[in-house]
C-alpha cells in the first residue's frame, strides 16, 4: 500500500526517507547497546609460559618499544616505565584500546582494542614478566579475580544479624556494598549513574558503560591518569568486586519509566523520539497537504 502511494506520489518519498533513516539509527543503537551489554567479565590468568613472553616481546618491540623504551624501562619519551605497571594494567590498556598510543600528547582514551584476544595475553604475559627479566622493580597488579554475587540480595548465609548491609561470609559480594562503595569513592567523578563528565584541563571522565567486569576492577586497581590509583588498602577485594558488579548492574538498571533505547540515556532517547516524530510529522503534514 504504501508502495502503491509512493509510486502516485513521489513527494512521499522525502518523509519515507526520514522515517527510514530513524530506523536505521534506531537499529544502530540497539545492536551497540547489545554488543556492549554482550561482553562478558572472564578473569584470564596470565600466561607464565616461555612462548607467550617471547611473542609478547615481538608484539612489544614492534608497537611499544618506541615510547616505552627498551624493556619497558622508559626514559625514550613522556611514556611511563613499564617494568612494574603488572598484568593489570598491560590488560586493563589493552582491552580498553587505549594503547598503542599515537601521540603520546593525547590522552588515552578507549577505542576498538588494536591487538586481538591472544596477542592481548600475549603482551600481558610479557608485561607481567619484566621485573624477572629486568631484574629490578617490584611486580605490579595481577589481573583482578572478581568475586562472585551473592544469591540473595542481603548476602548469603544468614547466620549474620540483621541490619548487617555486608553480606559478609562465602566471599561473595551484595549490589548493596557495591552501591555505597560506589556512592563513596567513584560517584564524584563518574557521576551516580556512572554517566561520566568532564575534569578540570579538558580531560574526559567516561562513562563507564562500555567497560566490562574485569575492566572495572582492573581501572580501580591500575588507576588510569588522571584518575586515582585504589589499592587493597582503599579498597578491599570484596569492595571492589561488589563495585565491580554494581558498576555492571548500572549499564541496566530498572527502566524509570518510558522506551529505554537500551539505556543510552536521554540524550540519545530524545534523538531518537525526535527523528522518529517528526518523520511521522511529515508524513502526516504531506498527506493532509497533498490531500487539500
Ligand atoms: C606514542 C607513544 C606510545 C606508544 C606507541 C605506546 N604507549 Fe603506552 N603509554 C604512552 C603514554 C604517554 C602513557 C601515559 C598515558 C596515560 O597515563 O594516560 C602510556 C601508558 C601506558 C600504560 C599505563 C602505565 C601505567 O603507569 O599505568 C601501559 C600499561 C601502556 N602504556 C602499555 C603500552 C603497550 C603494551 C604498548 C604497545 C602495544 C604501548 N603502551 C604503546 C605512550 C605510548
Ligand atoms: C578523580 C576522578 C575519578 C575518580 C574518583 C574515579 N575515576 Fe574512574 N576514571 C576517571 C578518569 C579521568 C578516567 C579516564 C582515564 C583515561 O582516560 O585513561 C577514568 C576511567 C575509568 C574507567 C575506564 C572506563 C572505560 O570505558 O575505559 C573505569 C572502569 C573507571 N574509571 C572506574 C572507576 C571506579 C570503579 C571508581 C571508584 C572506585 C573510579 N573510577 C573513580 C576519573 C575518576
Amino acid at each position: 500500500m504504501i508502495a502503491a502511494l509512493l509510486r502516485r506520489r513521489r513527494v512521499l518519498a522525502g518523509p519515507l526517507a526520514v522515517v527510514a533513516v530513524a530506523v536505521v539509527v534506531g537499529s544502530v543503537l540497539f545492536m551497540a547497546g547489545g554488543a556492549a551489554h554482550g561482553q562478558t567479565g572472564q578473569s584470564l590468568l596470565v600466561s607464565t609460559n616461555s612462548s607467550d613472553i617471547l611473542a609478547g616481546q615481538t608484539l612489544y618491540d614492534t608497537h611499544c618499544e618506541s615510547c616505552h623504551g627498551y624493556e619497558g624501562k622508559g626514559g625514550v619519551t613522556s611514556a611511563p616505565a613499564l617494568v612494574s605497571v603488572g598484568a593489570a594494567a598491560a590488560d586493563f590498556y589493552l582491552t580498553t584500546g587505549r594503547m598503542p598510543l599515537n601521540n603520546p600528547a593525547n590522552q588515552a582514551l578507549r577505542h576498538h582494542p588494536y591487538f586481538d584476544r591472544t596477542q592481548i595475553r600475549q603482551l600481558d604475559a610479557y608485561i607481567a614478566a619484566l621485573p624477572g627479566i629486568t631484574g629490578d622493580g617490584p611486580p605490579g597488579p595481577a589481573i583482578p579475580t572478581v568475586a562472585p554475587l551473592c544469591s540473595s540480595p542481603s548476602g548469603s548465609g544468614g547466620s549474620g544479624g540483621s541490619g548487617n548491609r555486608s553480606g559478609s561470609g562465602s566471599g561473595c559480594v551484595t549490589l548493596s556494598e557495591g552501591e555505597s562503595g560506589f556512592a563513596l569513592n567513584c560517584a564524584e567523578c563518574h557521576q551516580a549513574a556512572g554517566s561520566g563528565g568532564m575534569l578540570s584541563k579538558g580531560n574526559v571522565i567516561p562513562t563507564l558503560r562500555n567497560a566490562n567486569i574485569t575492566q572495572v576492577a582492573e581501572a580501580m586497581r591500575v588507576g588510569p591518569k588522571p584518575m586515582p590509583v585504589f589499592g587493597p588498602k582503599e579498597i578491599s577485594n570484596k569492595e571492589m568486586s561488589a563495585i565491580a558488579h554494581y558498576v555492571e548492574y548500572l549499564h541496566q538498571p530498572a527502566s524509570p519509566g518510558g522506551l529505554r533505547i537500551s539505556g543510552f540515556g536521554p540524550i540519545a532517547e530524545g534523538f531518537v523520539g525526535i527523528v522518529f516524530g517528526f518523520g511521522i510529522l511529515l508524513f502526516a503534514v504531506r498527506m493532509i497537504g497533498t490531500r487539500g
